[in-house]
């Protein structure tokens, strides 16, 4: 088969990794792609994720199989619906179904619509409304920006005077057209988690769970990020949890975007809180998690291009029930550039990150390029993953900081305490 994979970051590089590996795939091309990944796939870093057309172009040229999307900016841009109008299968939904993710207040209010268990929320387009608004909710303030904001358009304000700055920000301009409306939204209390299903349009499989560190420092502290690190399995998706969220938030979801007439192709994202009254849906993507992808690709046996496959020509009945994982665990540990989130800094030279590691350890480029003397540079905010298998989490942690250790980019910081609530007692 031949596969184009869109996308340019450390998911890509897990999935280039994974896809490569395949029988079924004889030819793998990733636009516009990245260092890490051209080991695997030929590159076409002309093109970016956005460029539907150009892309779509490529896929026809190149009688692409199977087209794989990572980012949600190329879902937004329509890439699936271009694809579909091609007849090429294609692995991510169209821009209709991705508004569970494009669009906060689209998600909010499917979720009304469907009683899928969620928090309380306003949708807001004018400041003085969505100052009163604060009125009826209770501290801390849950902000967000309608549309695409790369992870960073939520802000949690502990008082009233904090929220009216939040929310004159955004709605002043500082996300663009993404914070055109604000979202306010009642606090969940619980232990997040990244619940993964594949769909097909109709049918739904769950693919695994993980945990994502939003914050950028140790201890949870710091501004928000796309995600400094992940690891798999997750002790907070216990089965009871995992049993309701699958019958509570993602069969649901299936069956009412079909209904909607939007159904969804590709894989659903659930970023999940534990409550007390059972899980609660924070957010939902229309891509796999980055970084919790890295991790999902390192635990998953067997071969991954069936999967995606199946889930693109929209029809997953003749899979498995489930997709089999290893017993391991997999830590990954974020290394991203100093300055990241707000202004990382770009063309540190990075060495030792493209050694091998051994058969437990995989390293993931996501911000890097290489500069005018071939040399590894940074060129993003969240750089590498480094990826480690373990019997256990504590010794797939052991072994991620290990190869982080032996890494030499001064240009960088991690954090130390990637994985913490699976090796603290738990009450
Ligand atoms: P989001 O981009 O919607 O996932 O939000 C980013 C982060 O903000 C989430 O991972 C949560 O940690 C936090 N968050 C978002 N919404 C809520 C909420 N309603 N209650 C508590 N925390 C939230
Ligand atoms: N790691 C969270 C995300 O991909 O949105």
């Amino acid at each position: 088969m031949n596969i184009l994979l869109v996308g340019s970051g450390g998911r890509e590089h897990a999935l280039a990794w994974k896809i490569a590996q395949s029988p079924l795939c004889r030819r793998l091309v990733c636009a516009p792609g990245n260092p890490g990944i051209g080991k695997h796939a030929e590159l076409r870093p002309e093109l970016k994720a956005t460029d539907a057309e150009g892309l779509a172009a490529l896929a026809r040229e190149m009688q692409a199989n199977l087209v794989v999307v990572g980012p949600e900016s190329a879902l937004e841009a329509g890439l699936a619906d271009r694809l579909a109008a091609a007849g090429i299968p294609c692995f991510g939904p169209s821009a209709k179904a991705a508004r569970l993710e494009t669009s906060k207040a689209f998600a909010k209010d499917f979720m009304e619509r469907w009683d899928i268990p969620t928090a309380g929320f306003g949708v807001y387009e004018k400041l003085n409304e969505a100052r009163d608004a604060l009125k009826v909710f209770k501290p801390p303030y849950v902000i967000k920006a309608d549309g695409l904001a790369a992870g960073k358009g939520v802000a949690i304000s502990p008082d009233r005077k904090d929220a009216e700055s939040e929310i004159t920000r955004m709605l002043g301009g500082r996300f663009g057209a993404a914070g055109a409306r604000v979202v306010i939204e009642e606090f969940m209390d619980g232990e997040e988690g990244s619940l993964f299903a594949l769909c097909d349009g109709t049918r739904a499989v769950l693919f695994g769970g993980a945990q994502d560190h939003k914050r950028a420092f140790d201890g949870d502290l710091g501004p928000n990020t796309g995600g400094m690190g992940a690891y798999s399995p997750a002790p907070v998706f216990t089965p009871e949890l995992v049993g309701e969220a699958e019958n509570r938030i993602v069969a649901p979801v299936v069956a009412a975007m079909a209904r909607e007439g939007a159904p969804f192709r590709g894989v659903l994202f659930c970023g999940l809180m534990a409550t007390e009254a059972g899980p609660k849906v924070v957010e939902f993507n229309a891509r796999f998690g980055d970084p919790e992808c890295q991790v999902l690709m390192m635990r998953l046996a067997g071969d991954v291009v069936p999967w995606l496959l199946a889930c693109a020509r929209g029809d997953l009945s003749r899979m498995p029930a489930a997709p089999e994982f290893r017993p391991q665990a997999c830590v990954c540990v974020v290394m991203a550039a100093q300055g990241y989130p707000d202004s990382p800094l770009e063309g540190s030279i990075i060495r030792g990150a493209d050694r091998d590691f051994g058969l437990h350890v995989q390293v993931f480029h996501a911000g890097t390029r290489r500069d005018e003397k071939g040399a590894l540079v940074a060129s993003g905010g969240r750089v590498l993953n480094v990826c480690a298998l373990g019997d256990d989490v504590a010794q797939a942690r052991e072994r991620a900081y290990a190869a982080v250790k032996a890494i030499d980019w001064p240009g960088g910081f991690h954090r130390s305490d990637i994985a913490w609530r699976a090796l603290e007692p738990r009450d």
